[in-house]
């Protein structure tokens, strides 16, 4: 079992580590050996939008998600906490520049990210069903804001969710897989069904749990017509 990154963070700023956080970790242990697969012999892109906490980020570094040597990390947050105790997470967790590279950028989304580069995206998205996705706060001091932020996802909590999904031809590489969390209001096999239909993309149940009350999965994402990219 690999191990989880040590956090320790003021969880008034930036979203604590909670089931969804742990669901992602394991959907990529139990990925482990087709991502090596996948991507060995090659420098991989390997990045998460939203790191929050950084915990994500900080796991598939310490533990070599696809492959300790080979990869670069980036992670890109709106929130300014969320860069911050990403940083702080790496640095704790002893993942430093001289094993492995982590670049921490501010970005709406996927809007700092060049065509077809990615190869490994996670995304835990704020999926909370709600009446709007909040405004961008217009200062740090606002941490409520800034932690609504990380939560609610506006209609069907899908809003963000699908900005990123509509954007993972442009930014996934020819062989790029993206891993993204999902509770039940957000209707994913609804989703899933529509995008197998209309588009040429494999998505596939990598884990799921029940957590509370609430039903939590993520899928992996990747193109069915790599070849020909
Ligand atoms: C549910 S939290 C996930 C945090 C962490 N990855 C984890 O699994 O514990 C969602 C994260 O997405 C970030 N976020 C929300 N909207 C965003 C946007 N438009 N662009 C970039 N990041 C965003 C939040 O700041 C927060 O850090």
């Amino acid at each position: 079992m690999l191990p989880t990154p040590y956090i320790k963070c003021d969880y008034d700023k930036v979203y604590e580590p909670s089931e969804d956080s742990f669901l992602v970790l394991d959907s990529l242990e139990k990925d482990i050996s087709f991502l090596n697969e996948r991507f060995q012999n090659q420098l991989a892109i390997v990045g998460e939008i939203g790191p929050g906490s950084g915990i994500v980020t900080t796991f598939m570094m310490k533990n070599g998600v696809p492959s300790k040597s080979t990869s670069l990390y980036f992670a890109l947050d709106i929130s300014p906490w969320a860069l911050e105790a990403t940083k702080e997470t790496a640095k704790l967790n002893e993942c430093s520049e001289k094993d492995s590279y982590l670049e921490v950028i501010q970005s709406d989304l996927t809007t700092s990210l060049r065509k077809k580069q990615v190869d490994i995206l996670v995304f835990n998205p704020p999926y909370v069903p709600a009446e709007d996705v909040p405004e961008v706060p217009s200062t740090r001091e606002e941490t409520d804001q800034w932690l609504d932020l990380a939560l609610l996802g506006g209609k069907d909590g899908m809003v963000i969710t699908q900005k990123v999904i509509d954007q993972l031809d442009y930014i996934l590489s020819p062989k790029g897989v993206a891993y993204i969390l999902f509770c039940a209001r957000n209707k994913p096999e609804e989703l899933v069904a529509k995008v197998m239909e209309t588009q040429p993309w494999n998505v596939e149940l990598v884990e799921h749990r029940k957590a509370g009350w609430e039903v939590l999965s993520v899928y992996r994402f990747s193109r069915s017509n790599e070849s020909i990219i």
